[in-house]
């Protein structure tokens, strides 16, 4: 596996592979990987010649300077992990290369950026588009995979291609689960063991209202989650939306698109998300 840092050594590689006629998959993180990042390189590892995984800790998608320092990284453990599952290279740029001066650019996302994450978190999706249209400028990739877990995010970039005619396939992987059901995040590793042994709930109790959707209204489905939490003292619910899978807008019943439950929680100062697919 190949580790660049800079971003014209990268421009060469990437002009070479094209010239080669390969195809390539694109992994974008933040680092501090784990099993469900490499659910993403396997999935680029299947369809693509070359696969290429980034890991930069993005500074303008933070609103919370102290999530920001608390965010874990270890960049050596990374190239470990990819190394050992196939990655060819790890892009691993410096801050001052990508933004030399203050990012200028302003992407707007209407309704899709007032709910959940984009109204709890003001700026946070334009931080976002800004690094990965920048990413994708310098990858060039095919193709690229984002988890489900960040379902708002996934729609944000699926719009970004769009609106920026980008010819790349944006890929919808799968959430992976610890055996216990939580969601693998990189938040995880903050959590004190007794926060870790409550944190499965989450799933729980997600798993428990999709079990009930035959027989509950989309607003019972709703009280039902948001009541369950109110019990459990150690979790703080930021929100829960049950959504239309496309336009992300909170519903009241079900139309012709799917409809996903999305859930942020605080718990032991970590802040979790999850969803559940209820059609
Ligand atoms: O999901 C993430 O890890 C980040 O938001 C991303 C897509 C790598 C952009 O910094």
């Amino acid at each position: 596996m190949r580790t660049i840092e800079h971003i014209d050594e990268l421009s060469l590689y990437i002009e070479d592979i094209i010239k080669q006629g390969k195809t390539i998959g694109f992994v974008p993180t933040m680092g501090a990987l784990h099993s469900g990042h490499i659910s993403l390189i396997e999935e680029a590892r299947k369809e693509n010649d070359i696969v290429v995984c980034s890991v930069f800790v993005n500074p303008i998608q933070f609103n919370n300077k102290e999530d920001l320092k608390k965010y874990p990284r270890d960049i050596e453990k990374d190239r470990k992990l990819l190394e050992e599952n196939g990655c060819d290279v790890l892009f691993c740029p410096i801050a001052e290369e990508v933004y030399p001066e203050q990012a200028k650019e302003s992407f707007s996302f209407g309704k899709l950026e007032e709910v959940m994450e984009g109204a709890q978190r003001p700026g946070h999706f334009n931080g976002v588009a800004v690094i990965v249209s920048r990413l994708f400028s310098w990858v060039r990739p095919n193709r690229a995979y984002f988890g489900e877990k960040d379902y708002q995010q996934l729609a944000i970039i699926k719009d970004m291609v769009s609106q920026l005619s980008s010819p790349v396939s944006i890929v919808a992987c799968p959430i992976i689960r610890e055996e216990d059901g939580l969601a693998i995040s990189s938040r995880n590793v903050r959590l004190c063991e007794e926060a870790r042994k409550v944190a499965p709930r989450i799933n729980q109790i997600l798993k428990k209202s999709f079990s009930m959707k035959d027989n509950l209204s989309i607003s019972q489905i709703k009280s039902f989650v948001i009541d369950e939490f109110k019990y459990i003292k150690d979790f703080e619910i930021e929100y829960f939306e049950i959504v239309d899978d496309k336009t992300l807008q909170p519903i009241m019943k079900k139309g012709e698109n799917g409809v996903v439950g999305c859930i942020a929680v605080w718990l032991d100062g970590v802040r979790l998300i999850d969803i559940v697919r209820y059609y």
